[in-house]
């Protein structure tokens, strides 16, 4: 479904007319109904990998395949892509309107959705059944994001992301931010959206036992490169420090 070719981002940095090479030489593959884990530490260059994937910045260098399609050389290739992939971010509170209801943000979607397949979708009913698929009912459908909870509105990212019929979506740390608990129960709901709508997920963590949930691939990057990629069955055997580091925290608890 993807795949990257020897991809390479460097920044300029104006100021000191210096450049920082962020990611170096990546190369893998995705495949239909694979849950991959992009796990490094902070700095390592799992966002700008994210925002490659989703067509947000064109790499320096390297080639990237998307369904056998090229986004970065054509502009009806990145269409597809953005059609066919959805983002959860982090950080929920900016990733929607303020100003909007549940109901409109993943309204907004579901009206890209009937413009592109030209379908004749009942926005209304779609929205209800979406919320219901995130766990919330259509008491929710006319408040505003600052009346919901973080997990409530990580919810409503979800059901906005699974609106516009994606193939794939990429989550970048969507659990960082919630408590212990509510973690627990946007990984429940993944796991479920996944099953239900044939997904393939791309999880950008730093978070182990998250990755152990669903996920069946992992890759570790450090500064930019993949120092590892392997199968979550097999983690145990990894050779990379930084994961083993990881292992051992979970063991020691
Ligand atoms: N637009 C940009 N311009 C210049 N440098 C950037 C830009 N975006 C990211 N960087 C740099 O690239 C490096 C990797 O950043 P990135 O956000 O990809 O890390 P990350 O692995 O997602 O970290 P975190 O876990 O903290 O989210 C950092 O050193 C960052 O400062
Ligand atoms: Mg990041």
């Amino acid at each position: 479904m993807i795949k990257i070719d020897n991809l390479e981002v460097h920044f300029r940095n104006e100021m000191t007319s210096t450049v920082q090479q962020v990611l170096k030489g990546i190369s893998f593959d995705l495949n239909e109904g694979d849950a991959l884990a992009i796990l490094g530490e902070s700095g390592s260059g799992k966002s700008t990998l994210g925002r490659v994937l989703v067509g947000l910045l064109k790499p320096t260098a390297g080639q990237y395949f998307f369904m056998d399609k090229q986004p970065y050389k054509n502009k009806a290739d990145r269409k597809f892509l953005s059609e066919n992939i959805s983002i959860v971010f982090q950080d929920y509170n900016t990733s929607v309107n303020p100003r909007f209801t549940v109901g409109e943000i993943i309204g907004e979607s579901l009206n890209v959705l009937k413009k592109r397949t030209k379908t004749n979708i009942n926005i209304k009913h779609n929205i209800c059944k979406l919320l219901n698929d995130v766990g919330l009912d259509e008491t929710y459908y006319d408040r505003f994001p600052h009346q919901l909870s973080g997990g409530q509105l990580q919810r409503v990212c979800i059901a906005r992301a699974v609106a516009i019929n994606p193939k794939i979506i990429l989550f970048d740390e969507p659990i960082s931010s919630l408590d212990a608990s509510t973690q627990v129960q946007i990984m429940d709901l993944l796991k479920d959206l996944r099953e239900k709508y044939n997904l393939t997920y791309i999880f950008i963590t730093h978070d182990l036992t998250s990755v152990t949930y669903f996920c069946n691939k992992v890759i570790f990057l450090y500064e930019g490169k993949i120092t590892e990629a392997i199968n979550v069955k097999d983690i145990h055997k990894t050779k990379d420090n930084y994961a083993k580091r990881l292992l051992d925290s979970i063991l020691e608890v």
